[in-house]
């Protein structure tokens, strides 16, 4: 079973965006397979910077479909995204020492992050965009 599973609860009911979440998950669920294995610090740093680049790709297409859509709450999304990258970036410093403490916590907060803003912060644009596509 991995660190992660797919539930279909969260589908926010636009393919290409639930594609995204999972290949996000997909990616975490390497890192801690990484992690398991005991990877050495490079090897987490590595996997690190991929959730980075892919995450950033991924808001970046989130953002700006929520922005040409009009998207009343897109601020305030914009600054949950921001405030993640920030996060991660900085148990990506902290990794660099290897500790097996800081990928504990660290693949904590990602868990409770992914799970929760899915299904909290991005299923409150699911009516929005899927309205707006049947407009
Ligand atoms: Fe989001």
């Amino acid at each position: 079973m991995s660190f992660i599973e797919w539930r279909s609860e969260f589908s926010v009911g636009v393919q290409e965006i639930d594609t995204q979440h999972r290949r996000l998950l997909d990616i975490i669920n390497q890192m801690h397979e990484a992690m398991k294995m005991g990877g050495k610090a490079g090897a987490v740093t590595e996997v690190i910077n991929d959730l980075i680049g892919y995450t950033r790709y991924h808001f970046a297409y989130e953002e700006k479909l929520l922005e040409g859509t009009g998207y009343p709450e897109l601020e305030e999304h914009r600054r949950k995204h921001r405030a993640m990258v920030a996060q991660v970036e900085a148990f990506r410093s902290q990794a660099k020492t290897g500790s097996a403490a800081v990928s504990l916590k660290l693949m904590g907060f990602l868990k409770d992050w992914l799970t929760r803003h899915i299904l909290e912060t991005d299923k409150r644009y699911s009516a929005h965009l899927t309205g707006y596509r049947a407009a």
